[in-house]
């Protein structure tokens, strides 16, 4: 229970093939980062943020939660934003979710989790929110899938009216915020086409891509 050794070895072995790769990679990154991309992401051991897309340490700002959720009172996810946005500069702010979110489920079959069921309590209100259109689909995994995606646009929309992303689209910071929904069962990801960079397009890139899913 104490040693976690084959921990350290897979640790030592990996940082022994990156140095192989670039025997400069480690002295590098500790003199600075600078990622292009802050991804938001669910806690969910299949959906390894930086593997997904194949990037190295460095490449990938990273904040996860149950449900990738955008909480505007979220004090820990407002501060990764800021310190992503107005500290590192990055230029693309990606929200995923996945199909087969074990929050989302929940949330949809209003399954009593414990204290999370507050937090879910988020995803409940894009489900009731979009109530009519998840009521048309028959199939429960279907409908699943689509208040996963229905999640990640709401979340986009929470980034866009952030006083950090109008602040930066105000003072004419580059910055595109990304709605993706990624699949455990295939690896891949889907673009939801949500992609908003200006304050302008906020509302009408929200209301087009809920009018995809409808
Ligand atoms: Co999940």
């Amino acid at each position: 229970m104490r040693s976690l050794d084959h921990l350290f070895e897979k640790n030592k072995a990996w940082a022994q093939r990156i140095v192989e790769q670039d025997p400069d990679f480690f002295v590098k990154l500790s003199r600075q980062q600078s990622p292009e991309y802050l991804w938001i992401g669910c806690s969910d051991s299949r959906v390894p943020a930086n593997e997904i897309v194949d990037l190295l340490p460095g490449e990938l700002f990273v904040h996860r939660n149950v449900a990738n959720l955008v909480v505007h009172t979220d004090l820990n996810c407002l501060s990764v934003l800021q310190f992503a946005v107005d500290v590192l500069k990055v230029r693309h702010i990606i929200v995923c979710g996945h199909y087969g979110c074990s929050g989302v489920n929940a949330a949809l079959r209003r399954h009593r989790i414990g204290l999370s069921d507050n937090w879910l309590r988020h995803v409940q209100d894009v489900r009731h929110k979009h109530e009519a259109a998840l009521a048309s689909i028959g199939n429960e995994t279907l409908m699943a899938d689509r208040l996963c995606e229905l999640n990640v646009v709401e979340q986009v929309a929470n980034v866009c009216q952030t006083t950090i992303a109008r602040d930066a689209w105000e003072r004419g910071q580059e910055l595109a915020i990304h709605g993706w929904a990624y699949g455990i069962k295939d690896g891949l990801l889907r673009d939801l086409n949500v992609t908003v960079t200006n304050y302008a397009e906020a509302i009408p890139m929200y209301q087009a891509a809920i009018g995809a899913l409808a």
